[in-house]
């Protein structure tokens, strides 16, 4: 076991227990403010006027997924997780929004090559490093890249690795159409201070 266990769905179902009972119907926002940043990058990106089909991976009990679907209309938006309590309860939480509730583990998705025009990931690939599985990374990162969309898919993800580390992930599999650093202001407890924004294309 790593000295942090965020790789494992119990570790997760548990902290979403504890967070349910100190807080019910709250949520944790990991990065924060940087759900408004995806938001607003996408808009400024443009070419979603007509919507888009998007997957969040790891969502917890963020409430991007929700902004998004708020933010563009005619899109359709899935909140997933492997954590089945957490997206039980943002069903019951964000329910009737545009979007769907998919019980899923980002290394093993069940969905169609192709099926995406947007996958999103904000801390959820820096979880799946502190795994046991060393491959996870890698098998990650392969299934992001198998279900977007050749034409025009993009993934969005925030993390806490520099350029430097990550560049030798993306390796063959994506390439960076844009790269920019994050300085959190008001960080919440165990969120790292300062992140990256990686916007990434299918090679
Ligand atoms: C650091 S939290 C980020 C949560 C949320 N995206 C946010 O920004 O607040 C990582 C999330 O990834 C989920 N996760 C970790 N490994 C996963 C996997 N293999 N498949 C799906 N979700 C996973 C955890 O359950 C947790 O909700």
């Amino acid at each position: 076991m790593k000295a942090v266990p965020y790789g494992s769905v119990e570790y997760w179902s548990s902290r979403y227990d504890d967070e349910e009972r100190d807080k019910p119907g709250g949520g944790f926002e990991w990065y924060p403010g940087a759900d408004d940043i995806v938001v607003d990058l996408l808009s400024k990106l443009g070419g979603y006027d007509d919507g888009f089909e998007a997957l969040e991976i790891g969502s917890g009990s963020s409430e991007l997924a929700a902004k998004l679907a708020a933010s563009f209309a005619g899109s359709h938006v899935i909140l997933s997780d492997f954590a089945e309590n957490v997206v039980h309860r943002m069903r019951e939480r964000l329910g009737g929004k545009d979007l769907e509730f998919h019980v899923v583990d980002c290394c093993r998705m069940a969905y169609r090559d192709g099926a995406f025009d947007l996958v999103v990931d904000k801390g959820t690939l820096d979880a799946v490093d502190c795994g046991d599985d060393d491959g996870a990374r890698t098998s990650c990162l392969a299934e992001v890249r198998r279900v977007l969309s050749v034409e025009k898919g993009i993934y969005v993800l925030v993390s806490c690795r520099e350029p430097s580390w990550r560049r030798r992930d993306f390796g063959e599999l994506f390439e960076e159409v844009l790269v920019e650093e994050i300085r959190a202001e008001g960080t919440a407890k165990s969120c790292p201070a300062d992140h990256f924004l990686y916007v990434l294309r299918r090679k």
